[in-house]
């Protein structure tokens, strides 16, 4: 029997290994994090992450060939295979600071392998780092070796939050990379192995380490770029009187461009398209590439831009001052069926508008108010620096309400600020929500899922990302 062991059981490791445990149940998978609460939530009823469909897969194999323990030494030294799924957040201090990654989780993890190692493995990259990342590893783990051989592979993750189960049930592609030798040839196919057991070998793609390393920051930097390409396209569309839904659909029909990953938004989030963005410019800053790096750059530069657009309008609309004044804020995660808010907009777009002195009540069906206080009082990068930096119990914020609902959120509001594109917001009635708002009473829609034209009839001041004002 295989036993493979997965070091971080956060948003990657649960998922990845719950589904690799129920596709391939004679390999038993254990899951181990240095985080007492979060391994106990991934024993106990509530799990620590909320993914549509993820409880089904974990309650089939949980005790059966699925485990999650915080004993990280016994499982690491009973694997053959071991996945890295740590966190690999941005530099907060020091060389690189705000853009390179921050590889000491990863390094420790590394480490520890070393040490309580006994027999050959073969470890996976599963966490998106740098390239060359592998020869890092390779180094500490062949340095401290005591006679074991280690076989470093990179096989980045592909999932996006809230479709994660489906993504990982049904994979563009599984990518491998690993050394050209013929030892790293076999590891290549003993992890190909493990897939092969739900997905088709044709979209098993096997490359070197540097490629598969590569192909991850590229992948999300390709798509974040969509979005911010598309997010400029809407400025343009205001001050024209386009419609960048119309746009969107118009050039999504061509087949080269396709139509997904084409809804201009408030800006992107998430804990990872600014964080391997930015990462991707420190490299190219390294290898002396200015003009490369500052076309990534600008990717960056424009998401910040919407957020600030969207802020500037709101306040802009209002007389040119929020003070004072309620603001209902629907929706404060990253996106839809998740309630994971790293880097969310959301964080921008509120602390934009206490800047302005707003009062805000905030509603979102999956975020709890301890995280969107303790968001709210964080400084940038901070959020995934989980253990030390973050406060355990923040100041909660007198300008700040956080509700159970979207009327209450939305009673005596001068405005209502759409976040999220949670399916809830769609079907609201917003007559009931105008008639218990100040008036003029607005909507700013930063997700385009509401229908401006019932809105305008019924008597909102209405402004929706990039469609006529
Ligand atoms: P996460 O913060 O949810 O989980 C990481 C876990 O690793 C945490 O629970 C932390 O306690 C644990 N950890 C850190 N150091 C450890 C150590 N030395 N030993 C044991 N446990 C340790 O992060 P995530 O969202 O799962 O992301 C993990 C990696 O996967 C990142 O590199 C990220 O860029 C990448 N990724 C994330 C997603 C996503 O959707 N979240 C998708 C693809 C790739
Ligand atoms: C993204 C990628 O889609 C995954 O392939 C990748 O594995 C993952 O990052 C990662 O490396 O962490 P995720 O961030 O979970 O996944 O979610 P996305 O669906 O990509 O959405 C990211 C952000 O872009 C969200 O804030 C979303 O609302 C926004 N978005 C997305 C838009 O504004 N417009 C769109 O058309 C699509």
């Amino acid at each position: 029997m295989v036993k493979i062991c997965c070091i971080g059981a956060g948003y990657v490791g649960g998922p990845t290994m719950a589904v690799i445990a129920l596709k391939c149940p004679k390999i038993e998978v254990a899951v181990v994090d240095i985080s007492v609460s979060r391994i106990a939530a991934w024993n106990g009823d509530q799990l620590p992450i909320y993914e549509p469909g993820l409880e089904d897969v974990v309650t089939q194999c949980r005790g059966r060939n699925l485990f999650f323990s915080t004993d990280i030494e016994k499982h690491v030294a009973e694997a053959d295979i071991v996945f890295v799924s740590v966190n690999t957040p941005t530099k907060t201090q020091g060389l690189g600071a705000g853009k390179a990654a921050d590889l000491t989780y990863w390094e420790s993890a590394a480490r520890m392998i070393a040490n309580v190692s006994n027999s050959n493995k073969i470890v996976v990259e599963k966490s998106t780092v740098p390239v060359k990342t592998a020869e890092a590893i390779e180094k500490i783990l062949t340095h401290n070796s005591r006679e074991i051989k280690y076989q470093i592979l990179s096989n980045p993750e592909f999932l996006a939050e809230g479709t994660a189960i489906q993504d990982l049930f049904n994979p563009d592609r599984v990518l491998i990379g690993g050394r050209e030798t013929p030892e790293g040839q076999k590891a290549i196919q003993a992890l190909k192995d493990v897939y092969a057991h739900w997905v088709p070998e044709d979209r098993i793609i096997t490359t070197n380490l540097w490629s598969a390393e590569l192909s991850k920051l590229a992948a999300n930097a390709f798509l974040a770029q969509r979005i911010s390409s598309v997010n400029a396209m809407s400025a343009l569309c205001e001050a024209t009187g386009a419609d960048v839904t119309q746009v969107s659909h118009a050039i999504g029909k061509d087949t080269r461009i396709g139509p997904r990953f084409l809804n201009s938004s408030v800006g992107f989030g998430g804990s990872c398209f600014q964080k391997d963005i930015l990462n991707l410019v420190y490299i190219c800053e390294c290898n002396g590439l200015t003009e490369v790096a500052n076309y990534w750059k600008q990717v960056i530069k424009v998401n910040d831009y919407q957020k600030n657009r969207f802020v500037n309008r709101i306040v802009s609309s209002m007389f040119n001052t929020v003070s004072g004044k309620k603001i209902a804020i629907l929706g404060f995660a990253f996106k839809k069926d998740t309630g994971d808010t790293r880097e969310t907009p959301a964080i921008d777009v509120c602390k934009g508008l206490l800047g302005d002195k707003a009062k805000l009540s905030i509603y979102d069906p999956q975020v709890t108010e301890d995280q969107i206080q303790r968001d709210l009082s964080m400084k940038k990068f901070d959020w995934d620096h989980p253990i030390h930096l973050q406060p355990m119990s923040p100041p909660a914020s007198k300008q700040v309400n956080v509700v159970w609902d979207a009327y209450q959120a939305a009673k005596d509001a001068h405005g209502v600020c759409i976040l999220t594109e949670w399916d809830e917001f769609k079907t609201l009635d917003y007559q009931k929500i105008f008639d218990n708002m100040r008036k003029p009473a607005y909507i700013f829609d930063g997700r385009n899922i509401l229908d401006v034209e019932k809105l305008r009839e019924i008597g909102f001041i209405v402004y929706s990302i990039g469609k006529p004002l």
